[in-house]
Order: C-alpha cells, then structure tokens, then sequence
C-alpha cells in the first residue's frame, strides 16, 4: 500500500525525541519570518496592518492545522500524531495573543479608552475578543493537571469549545471584510474548518453506532 510509507514516516517523526523541538521550530517559523522582515522593513507600505493581519491569518492557519490532528491520526492511522495536537493548539493561542498584541500596541497606542472606542465603531474586534477569551480558557486548561481537575468527560466537552472559536474566527475575518467585499479566503477558511467539524460529527456518530 502507497501509504504505508508515509504512515511509517509519520509515525517515526511524531515519537523521535526531535519531534517536538521540530514541530516547535516549523510553528515558530512564521512568527520569525514575519518580525525579521519588520526589521528589514519589508512589510509594505503599511507595516503595522500587515503585522496585525499576519498574525490574525497564521491562528487562522494554525487553528486549521491543530483541527485536523485527529482526522489525520485516525484516517492515516498514525497514533503517535496525538502527541502534537496540544502543542498546535498552544501555538494558536501565542499567535492569536501576538495579533491582539500587535493590535494595542501599533493599532492603539495601548490606549484603552481609543480601544474600547474602536470595539464601539468595528464591532468585528468584539467578536475577535471572544474567540481569544474562549482560546485562553482552553490553553489554560490544556495541561495534565487540568485534565486531572476537571475529570476527562468534562475536559472534553469543555475542549469542543474550539469549534465555537473556529466559528467566532470565521464571523471575526468575515466581518472585518464585508467592509471591502472581499471574502475569496474567508470561504476557503471557512469551509475547511466546516469540513473538519463535520468529519467530528461523522466519526462520533459512528463510534455510537
Ligand atoms: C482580542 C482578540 C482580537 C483582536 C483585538 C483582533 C483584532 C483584529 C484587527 C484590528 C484586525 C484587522 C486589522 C485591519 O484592519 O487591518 C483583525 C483581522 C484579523 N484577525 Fe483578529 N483580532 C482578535 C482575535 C483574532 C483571533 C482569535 C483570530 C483567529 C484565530 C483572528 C484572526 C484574524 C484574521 C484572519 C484577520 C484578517 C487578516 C487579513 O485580512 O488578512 N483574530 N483582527
């Protein structure tokens, strides 16, 4: 079978001792490549909304990735894959605090009362505001002990939380551009994520079943 190889490949990256560190240098990449060319001032005529954007695109992108662990792991059958997922899920939570971040800083001066005025006038950073409330919740509670405190059936309930932040992601992008009608990559975002919860909806049925 063509794929055996590629499961083996899978399987041996995931469980080798420099897996981690790898899946954490390839996470970080985007992050690096973005603030080296904000050095270099390569970021085009408006730096600031080029870095806000970039990192808002790369939690979209990573959200993406850190969704598809499980049906990659079970379709593939490469258990080992598992050992990663935490980790993609943490990297969404640091680039999302980046975006937010770089929004009060270079967007707002961190000046709260102009902050709180823009939330006011572009109701679409609200909603941004609550996918990242729900994503600190999660990454806060992502760790053994936590899993330990909760029990695991309420851990994961809590944890399906993450299709409500894809859905608060998705309204966030699509709202912010309704403005200049161009939602080419907010359907493209959009139906990943709606394939990749309708897979989790398969598979739970099935295993009822
Ligand atoms: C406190 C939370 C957040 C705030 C304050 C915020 C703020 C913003 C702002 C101000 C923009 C537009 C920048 C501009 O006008 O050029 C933006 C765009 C965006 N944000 Fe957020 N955001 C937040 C959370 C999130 C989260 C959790 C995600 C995804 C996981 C996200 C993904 C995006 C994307 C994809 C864009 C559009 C990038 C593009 O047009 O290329 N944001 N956000």
């Amino acid at each position: 079978m063509v794929l055996n190889p590629l499961r083996a490949a899978l399987q041996r990256v995931a469980l080798a001792a420099w897996g981690k560190p790898l899946l954490w240098l390839l996470c970080a990449w985007p992050a690096l490549a973005l603030w080296s060319a904000a050095v270099a001032d390569q970021l085009g005529a408006n730096p600031a909304e080029a870095l806000i954007r970039g990192l808002g695109e790369w939690a979209l992108r990573f959200l993406c990735v850190a969704l598809a662990v499980t049906p990659l792991r079970v379709t593939l059958g490469v258990p080992a894959l598992a050992r990663w997922r935490r980790s993609l899920g943490v990297t969404v939570w640091v680039y999302a605090l980046l975006h937010l971040l770089a929004y009060a800083w270079l967007d707002q001066g961190w000046d709260l009362a102009e902050l709180l005025a823009d939330v006011w006038k572009r109701p679409f950073i609200l909603v941004g505001m609550l996918a990242m409330l729900a994503l600190t919740a999660l990454a806060a509670t992502s760790f053994n002990r936590a899993v330990r405190f909760l029990g695991a059936v309420r851990w994961r309930r809590l944890h399906q939380a993450v299709y409500g932040v894809a859905g608060l992601s998705v309204l966030h992008f699509w709202w912010m551009r309704a403005g200049k009608n161009n939602f080419t990559e907010v359907w493209a975002y959009g139906a990943v994520l709606s394939v990749l919860l309708l897979w989790r909806v398969w598979h739970a049925r099935r295993a009822q079943t």
